[in-house]
């Protein structure tokens, strides 16, 4: 665990109405002081999809855990639901302390048979390996990390198969200058690329440095947009002076929409659905279902990276149907690749929408507050959209509701957010 004391307040809710903000564009248009650099992998078309070990185990990590991982995930439906990536985070590594004094090397107790041997697993199972590093002499927990050696651990990870990289700068270089950050971003995605092998790979800053401005040219396929979440839904201020709760990200995410499209996601941090305040990392004192759903919804309509975080050999049953929601996976996995912006706010209510390539529209209707709200949505004046006549398909339920020609209102929960796909009456009597 990180413990820099580094800012930044949730953007606060204002009490005024906001109208009919025009869809963004998908063309994103970004320059960088890094200037001259624009390249690309070519991977991650849609936002990575898997589990990460850090939320829930931190560092205390083991083959045994990985593969009972693997294999719940092919039982339980999470791997045919699109949850592919089984990514290993800090702690693989078997030295503590910095690369000048140790190489870079498997920990022989946590990982007796190699990675090589577990990328093959996670490969003969229908899944793919990730796993971490980062620029610095150590990384964020105290392992040996890849400075001065990005070409040799970029091959070194290309030779056991990995498939996803996350190269974390989050604690070695989290005062450096944009610049440093920039060049040492490079230096791993091209080293990367030079192996020939298809690694997607995770700039990780934290969301400093505006990292969404200039990652994508370097080749990141996701860079994440804050410092580490928290298992809270809405905390009050930043637990620790430094975690964001599922809230803040969002709110986060609300301006850098623009940067986000195939090949290069805004992450707005691993899922924490299912963890119920029992990791053994994160703090927070964990959500409810309801919440835990919504939080599950609102990643997948913005386009984050959907990464699980809990203990998926354990899931409850309600867990595991937020998380296999095909409904609501589509949305993030839509070609088009476009992230739902905030198109209206009225007090504590907000509507969320973005097109989706059949040119329906994905709707969400979010009540961040804790009374129940009526929440209207017009298409005209909210979403911009001439739909006159049109049908929505309730996706937790997955019931179809009208056809309408007048204003939606629905009755929505405390931190609960409703979810839609919008449809224009005649393309919804062809079945579309
Ligand atoms: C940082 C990152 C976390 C995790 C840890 C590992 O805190 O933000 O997501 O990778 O490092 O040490």
């Amino acid at each position: 665990m990180i413990n820099l004391v580094h800012f930044v307040a949730a953007t606060a809710l204002l009490p005024t109405l906001i109208y009919g903000q025009k869809w963004h564009k998908r063309d994103w248009n970004v320059t960088s002081s890094g200037g001259s650099v624009n390249i690309t992998n070519g991977l991650a078309q849609t936002p990575p999809m898997g589990w990460s070990s850090w939320n829930m185990f931190g560092d205390d990590i083991n083959e045994e855990l990985i593969k009972s991982t693997i294999d719940a995930m092919e039982k339980n439906g999470l791997r045919d639901a699109g949850f592919v990536y089984v990514n290993l985070d800090d702690g693989w590594q078997r030295y503590k302390g910095g690369r000048k004094d140790h190489p870079l090397e498997v920990d022989p107790v946590k990982f007796p048979s190699g990675m090589k041997a577990l990328a093959d697993y996670a490969h003969s199972k229908g899944f793919k390996l990730g796993i971490y590093s980062g620029p610095g002499d150590e990384t964020c927990a105290g392992y040996t990390g890849s400075e001065g050696h990005a070409e040799e651990d970029a091959k070194l990870f290309a030779s056991w198969g990995i498939d996803h990289l996350k190269y974390d700068s989050c604690c070695s270089h989290h005062t450096a200058p944009k610049e440093e950050v920039q060049k040492v971003m490079l230096d791993m995605s091209q080293a990367l690329i030079a192996t020939n092998h298809s690694v997607v790979f995770h700039a990780c800053h934290c969301g400093w440095a505006d990292v969404w401005e200039w990652a994508a040219e370097e080749g990141a396929n996701q860079w994440r947009i804050g410092q580490d979440i928290s298992d809270d839904f809405n905390y009050p201020g930043n637990r620790e002076k430094y975690y964001f709760d599922v809230l803040d990200m969002l709110d986060r995410g609300n301006n850098i929409t623009q940067y986000s499209g195939p090949g290069h996601w805004n992450d707005y941090d691993m899922l924490i659905v299912g963890l119920n305040g029992e990791s053994k990392q994160l703090v927070g004192t964990g959500a409810s279902n309801l919440e835990y759903r919504t939080h599950f919804s609102m990643w997948s309509i913005v386009n984050s990276p959907l990464l699980i975080g809990s203990d998926v050999r354990n899931l409850d049953a309600y867990s595991l149907q937020t998380l296999t929601n095909k409904d609501i996976i589509a949305l993030n996995q839509d070609p088009l690749g476009q992230p739902a912006t905030v198109q209206a706010q009225v007090g504590e209510t907000q509507i969320y929408a973005k097109e989706m390539s059949d040119k329906s529209i994905a709707i969400a209707l979010l009540n961040r507050g804790s009374a129940t709200a009526d929440i209207t949505m017009s298409p005209r004046r909210d979403l911009t959209v001439p739909f006159d006549v049109y049908t929505l398909k309730d996706l937790w339920t997955g019931k179809t509701r009208g056809p309408y020609d007048i204003p939606f209102t629905v009755e929505v929960r405390p931190h609960e957010a409703k979810m839609y796909r919008m449809y224009l009456v005649e393309a919804a009597a062809k079945g579309t």
